[in-house]
């Protein structure tokens, strides 16, 4: 069977959207679905590329059982085509997505959506930034996407 392709997107691909890849993979594992799916994560600037994601970030996730082992990434124009979905942090993300789909006049027909659609518990609507605040925005985005994640898994299964 054909794989569903998922990649997250966020600003910088080293804090919000890392981490929404990687609690995305445990619940695949935790759920024995992972051979259904490619999984990824991206950012729409390039300030990080080639770095791992943020160390308050994989020490929060590694707290929950969660490993973030991604590098950061810049979206690419090919990624609308290999990609069945790709899932914006926030609405400037979601806007830039768009933006740079448009620019670079790529075909394709990922879906791009927002996480925060699938929320169920929490009730922001967009995933906050936490690159330049305390320790406790990192937790909040892990528990914000712990169960928006959940939402868009079971929405796709
Ligand atoms: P992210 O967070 O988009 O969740 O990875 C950020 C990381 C870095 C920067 C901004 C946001 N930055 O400005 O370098």
């Amino acid at each position: 069977m054909k794989k569903i392709s998922v990649l997250f997107v966020c600003l910088g691909n080293i804090c919000r959207s890392p981490a929404a890849e990687a609690i995305f993979i445990s619940l695949l594992e935790k759920k024995g679905l992972t051979d259904g799916f490619i999984v990824d994560s991206a950012g729409t600037g390039s300030w990080h590329i080639g770095k791992r994601a943020d160390s308050r970030m994989r020490i929060a996730a590694e707290r929950r059982d969660i490993n973030i082992l991604s590098k950061a990434r810049q979206i690419t124009s090919e990624d609308f085509e290999e990609f069945n979905y790709i899932i914006a942090m926030d609405d400037s993300n979601f806007r830039n997505i768009q933006d740079f789909k448009n620019r670079t006049a790529s075909a394709g027909f990922a879906s791009i959506k927002k996480i925060q659609d699938f929320r169920s518990v929490f009730n922001e609507q967009e995933v906050p930034d936490p690159y330049f605040g305390g320790n406790e925005g990192f937790d909040y985005v892990l528990d914000i996407l712990e169960d928006s994640v959940n939402g868009f898994l079971e929405s796709i299964s």
